[in-house]
């Protein structure tokens, strides 16, 4: 794993923990179904065609695609997630595996798709390798990762208001950049560099609809690995002052006719192996 090696175990330390994967599915997925809805339609995979759900956690896209009968795996190394997807979507196959080394032969998937699973690994550039090797030539590869706080009012608040009284260098292990694919030329160089070709970049529009302002807070701390890492580290007056800077900020830009809306758009990248 090399340089990234301590993020990749903090993730999956994060990820098999129960209350992480029940906060991932019963308040991050909010938005994360939204981009996992554009990313299917992009693909628009073929009924009886073989689809590996990468990362699939709680199995969202994975039922989405039994739906369109699509002859599903879903890859994910949380057994914790697993158990998610195989309740919502028990049709398909699973395996309990790391993407950035795939149990499967070359050229066995027509399509593979990851929904917001990349960003969290600490050897794309492998994982990208290995989802080119066991796709068809000619099959469809297709992702989605956030977009960076310049252009993602979610994350400009989360962001924002921990810059302002937090100490970034504490709590959390580096990681190649959380929002690199986000970026046209970055993602092209890197799915080119693992082969693909035909690469094309695009936006999905997604949006947490929230009762109250200080629901982002609690999305952020208590259903996420990395961002959850880098509060709990802070002293309790640093989380309290992040805390309140975001319902402030919540409060003052998002608020609608029925609660709060901030948007938090997605990355869609799809290519051709
Ligand atoms: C942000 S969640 C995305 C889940 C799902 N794809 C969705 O649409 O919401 C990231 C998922 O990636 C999984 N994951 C992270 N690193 C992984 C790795 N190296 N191999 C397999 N799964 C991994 C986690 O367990 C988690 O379920």
């Amino acid at each position: 794993m090399g340089e990234f090696e301590a993020f990749g175990i903090a993730e999956k330390t994060g990820w098999t923990k129960p209350d992480v994967a029940n906060s991932y599915v019963s308040q991050f997925a909010m938005a994360a179904d939204q981009a996992m809805l554009g990313l299917v339609k992009a693909a628009s995979p073929a009924p009886e065609s073989t689809v590996l759900d990468l990362c699939c956690g709680h199995g969202a896209m994975t039922a989405k695609l039994c739906d369109l009968n699509c002859q599903v795996t879903g890859l994910d190394f949380s057994e914790e997630m697993l158990a998610y997807a195989k309740r919502i979507a028990p049709n398909a196959t699973y395996k309990n595996g790391d993407a950035q080394s795939l149990p499967f032969d070359d050229q066995s998937f027509d399509a593979v798709l990851c929904n917001c699973g990349i960003m969290h690994l600490p050897d794309q550039p492998r994982a990208l390798a290995e989802a080119r090797r066991v796709l068809k030539p000619g099959g469809t590869f297709g992702m989605t990762a956030w977009v960076g706080p310049g252009a993602s009012p979610s994350f400009k608040i989360v962001f924002g208001a921990f810059m302002a009284h937090a100490d970034p260098t504490k709590g959390a292990p580096a990681q190649p950049d959380f929002f690199q694919f986000a970026r046209q030329d970055t993602a092209r160089e890197m799915l080119e560099d693992a082969g693909f070709e035909d690469v094309k970049h695009g936006t999905v529009s997604c949006v947490w609809s929230l009762d109250s302002a200080d629901q982002l807070f609690k999305i952020y701390s208590e259903a996420t690995v990395r961002m959850a890492m880098l509060l709990a580290a802070q002293p309790s007056k640093t989380i309290e002052a992040i805390r309140s800077t975001m319902e402030k900020m919540v409060e003052e830009m998002h608020k609608s006719d029925v609660g709060f809306e901030v948007p938090v758009p997605a990355a869609l990248i799809m290519a051709k192996a």
